[in-house]
């Protein structure tokens, strides 16, 4: 029994999702049984230096990635943030994901904070869009240096545009809910404390216990998917 939520009792509504949220739509885990970390070394393939040592091994990775991403569609999950979204004018969602699923969902006001699979970067000519199955470029036009994911990788920096717009939505939200998400990744494992300690009801949507599970006033066990429906069964 999922007791149904009210989203026009709250004034601002923050989604946080991880790889859990893009789980139903097919998109591999990071973690856990056939997640993308038990069948890849991160050194290997997700941080500047193996980009260096092998830039071509690394891209193939994410074009991997990006097809894998094609092949999936959002699920009744993220529809019911857009749904939300027409209805009630402060609802923002935090992602650890890259793979794009909430946009492509319709989802607005999404703050990306690893960055995102569909962009590109050049040290000297900045950001691109390359929404492209496979790589548009894998060097960039303006100079040929080898162009690199925009993605936040083991050991880089979070962007601090993206942290601190975060950080503003979390401090100022009154209902946080956290979805698929390990919750192993800082600073994105503290979220909840943060929303809690101003104020925020929080709740978390996962079929297993995550890091932080404690942290939350109430703890849904089950599926995005079917669980974001029922939780706002009342107003949709
Ligand atoms: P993980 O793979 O660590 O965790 C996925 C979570 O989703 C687990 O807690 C699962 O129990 C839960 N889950 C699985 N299916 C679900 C479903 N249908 N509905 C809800 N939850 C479900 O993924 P993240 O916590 O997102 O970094 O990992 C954090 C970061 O670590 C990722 O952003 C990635 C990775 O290294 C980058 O790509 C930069």
């Amino acid at each position: 029994m999922i007791e149904p939520l009210d989203p026009m009792a709250f004034k601002k509504i923050v989604f946080f999702t991880g790889a859990g949220m893009s789980a139903e739509s097919g998109v591999h885990t990071f973690r856990g049984a056939g997640g993308i970390w038990s069948q890849y070394r991160w050194q290997e393939y997700a941080c500047q230096q193996a980009f260096e040592r092998d830039p071509q091994k690394v891209l193939d990775f994410h074009e991997l990635r990006r097809k894998e991403a094609l092949r999936c569609q959002p699920h009744a999950g993220h529809r019911v943030i857009t749904d939300l979204q027409q209805r009630h004018s402060a609802v923002f969602v935090i992602t650890q994901n890259i793979d794009g699923m909430h946009q492509r969902a319709g989802n607005k006001q999404v703050i990306e904070l690893h960055g995102s699979l569909w962009r590109v970067r050049c040290r000297i000519h900045g950001v691109r869009l390359d929404m492209a199955e496979t790589y548009t470029h894998r060097r960039c036009p303006d100079c040929g240096q080898w162009l690199r994911p925009d993605i936040v990788w083991f050991e880089d920096m979070l962007d601090e545009e993206e942290v601190q717009a975060a950080q503003y939505e979390l401090g100022t939200c009154d209902l946080f809910i956290s979805i698929g998400t390990s919750a192993v990744v800082w600073p994105a494992a503290g979220y909840p404390l943060i929303a809690r300690n101003n104020g925020a009801l929080c709740i978390e949507i996962n079929p297993e216990p995550s890091e932080n599970c404690e942290l939350y006033h109430r703890t849904i066990r089950g599926k995005a998917g079917e669980v974001l429906p029922r939780l706002f069964a009342a107003a949709l």
